[in-house]
C-alpha cells in the first residue's frame, strides 16, 4: 500500500507542482490550501506524511503539530520554510517535525526527504501488523454469514449487560473460541476468565470446586479453599459442557446466580460475588430436561441470550477467511511459509461437509501446511476424505 502525503500550501502552483511530481513517484497525493483544511484531512487520520508550508492565510503551519503528535500513527511531517527562516524550522523540529526544506524546493530532495519519512511509515505499519497478528493468534472469525454476525452482536449486548449467555451448536463450531472472544472485547476484559470442563470433575468434588470449602468440611478438606466462582469474581465463569453438571448441584447453582451470593461447603457465611457466567453444550438440553437429567428452571436462567452456532457446512461462504485465517496461525507456530490454497483445493475445501466442523477444518489446514513443501496447498496436501 502506498503511503498518502498531504501537501499543505497556500501557492495553488507550488501545490500543483509538488503534488504532480509525488503522484509520478508512486504516492497518494492530497491537497490543502488552509490550515483549517489541512486540519479537516489530518483529523481523518489518512495522512502518512504532511509537507507543510510554514505560512499559511489562517495561520501559522507548525501548529498542526501539536494534533498530529496526538494521533496514534504519528504522520511525518516535512516544514517548508521561506528562504532565511531556518530557526522557525529549528523551532518546529524541536516540536516534533522530522525534516524541513527551504524554498525554493529541490524536488529530488524533497524525494528524498519523503522517501524516508514513507519508510518510517511502512515499518510502523508492518510492526502494528505483527503485534495485532501475534495477539490474535486465537482470533474468533466472525465470517460474512449473517446469522454469525447477529450472534456477535447479541454477544455484545450480553457482556454490555452482564446476563447470563447459553452458547450451543455441534462439536467444534467454536463455542470455547466465541466464549474467550466475548471475555476479549468485553466490559470483563482484564478480569478473570474461568474456564471449567464439567465432564473433567469429580461429580462429588463439583461443589467445593465451585462453591470453595472450610477448613475440615470433610475427609480431605485440610485448608480453606477457595471456589471457582470467587476467583472468577469480576470477571467470567465459562462453564464448559455444563450438561455435565450433577443434577443435585444444578440447584446449588441455580440460587447462587440468582442471588449472586453462596457459602461456601461446610461454611455459613454468604460470600457475594460479581460474575458473569458463560455456559456451553454440544448436547441437546431440552432432551435431557425431558430425560430429567437437566433441570428446566436452570436453562432458562442460562439462556437469557442465547448463542447457536451453527455448523460449518451451513456457513461454507466463510470457509475462504477461515482457512486465509489458519495458514497465517500455523505459518507462524510450525515455522512454515505457505502462500495460498490452490483453486481446486480451495473448491475441496468449500464442497466438503465437515461433521467435525472448524475443529476438523483447523486439523485438515495444519497437516496440510506440514505435509506441503510447495509455496501453494493443492489437493495432495489433503486429507482423502474431502478431496473424494
Ligand atoms: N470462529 C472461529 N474462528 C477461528 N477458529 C475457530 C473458530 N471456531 C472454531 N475454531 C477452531 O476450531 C477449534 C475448535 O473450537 P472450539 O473448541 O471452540 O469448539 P467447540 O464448539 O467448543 O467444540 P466441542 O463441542 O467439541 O467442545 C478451535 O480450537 C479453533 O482452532
Ligand atoms: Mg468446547
Amino acid at each position: 500500500m502506498a503511503a498518502t502525503v498531504l501537501v499543505v500550501d497556500d501557492e495553488e502552483t507550488a501545490r500543483m507542482v509538488i503534488s504532480e511530481f509525488l503522484r509520478s513517484k508512486g504516492y497518494e497525493v492530497l491537497e490543502a490550501g488552509t490550515l483549517a483544511d489541512a486540519r479537516a484531512v489530518i483529523s481523518k487520520g489518512v495522512a502518512d506524511i504532511i509537507i507543510l508550508d510554514v505560512r499559511l492565510p489562517d495561520g501559522y503551519g507548525p501548529h498542526l503539530l501539536t494534533e498530529t503528535s496526538r494521533l496514534p500513527l504519528r504522520p511525518q511531517v516535512i516544514i517548508v520554510t521561506a528562504h532565511g527562516e531556518v530557526s522557525m524550522a529549528v523551532e518546529a523540529m524541536k516540536n516534533g517535525a522530522q525534516d524541513f526544506m527551504e524554498k525554493p524546493i529541490d524536488l529530488l530532495e524533497l524525494e528524498k526527504s519523503v522517501n524516508r519519512a514513507a519508510e518510517v511509515i511502512f515499518m510502523r505499519r508492518e510492526l502494528a501488523h505483527f503485534r495485532s497478528n501475534k495477539d490474535n493468534l486465537d482470533e474468533f472469525i466472525v465470517g460474512d454469514t449473517p446469522q454469525m454476525k447477529h450472534i456477535l452482536e447479541l454477544a455484545g449486548r450480553a457482556s454490555e449487560s452482564s446476563v447470563s449467555v447459553l452458547i450451543t451448536g455441534p462439536t467444534g463450531t467454536g463455542k470455547e473460541v466465541l466464549a474467550k472472544y466475548i471475555h476479549r472485547n468485553g466490559p470483563r476484559a482484564g478480569k478473570p476468565f474461568i474456564d471449567i470442563n464439567c465432564p473433567a470433575i469429580q461429580p462429588t468434588m463439583f461443589e467445593s470446586e465451585l462453591f470453595g470449602h472450610e477448613a475440615g468440611s470433610f475427609t480431605g478438606a485440610t485448608n480453606k479453599r477457595n471456589g471457582l466462582m470467587e476467583i472468577a469474581d469480576g470477571g467470567i465463569l465459562f462453564l464448559d459442557e455444563i450438561s455435565s453438571m450433577p443434577v443435585d448441584l444444578q440447584a446449588k447453582f441455580l440460587r447462587a446466580l440468582e442471588e449472586r451470593a453462596f457459602r461456601r461447603v461446610g461454611g455459613t457465611n454468604l460470600i457475594r460475588v460479581d460474575v458473569q457466567v458463560i455456559a456451553a453444550s454440544n448436547r441437546d438440553l431440552k432432551e435431557m430436561i425431558a430425560r430429567h437429567e437437566f433441570r428446566e428452571d436452570l436453562y432458562y436462567r442460562l439462556k437469557v441470550v442465547d448463542l447457536d452456532l451453527p455448523p460449518l457446512a451451513e456457513r461454507r461462504q466463510d470457509i475462504p477467511e477461515l482457512v486465509g485465517y489458519m495458514i497465517r496461525k500455523f505459518n507462524k507456530r510450525l515455522g512454515a511459509n505457505i502462500l495460498d490454497v490452490s483453486p481446486a483445493a480451495m473448491q475441496a475445501l468449500i464442497d466438503y461437509d465437515w461433521p467435525g466442523n472448524i475443529r476438523e477444518l483447523s486439523n485438515a489446514i495444519e497437516r496440510a501446511v506440514v505435509f506441503c513443501d510447495e509455496p501453494t496447498i493443492d489437493l495432495n496436501h489433503l486429507p482423502k476424505d474431502i478431496t473424494k
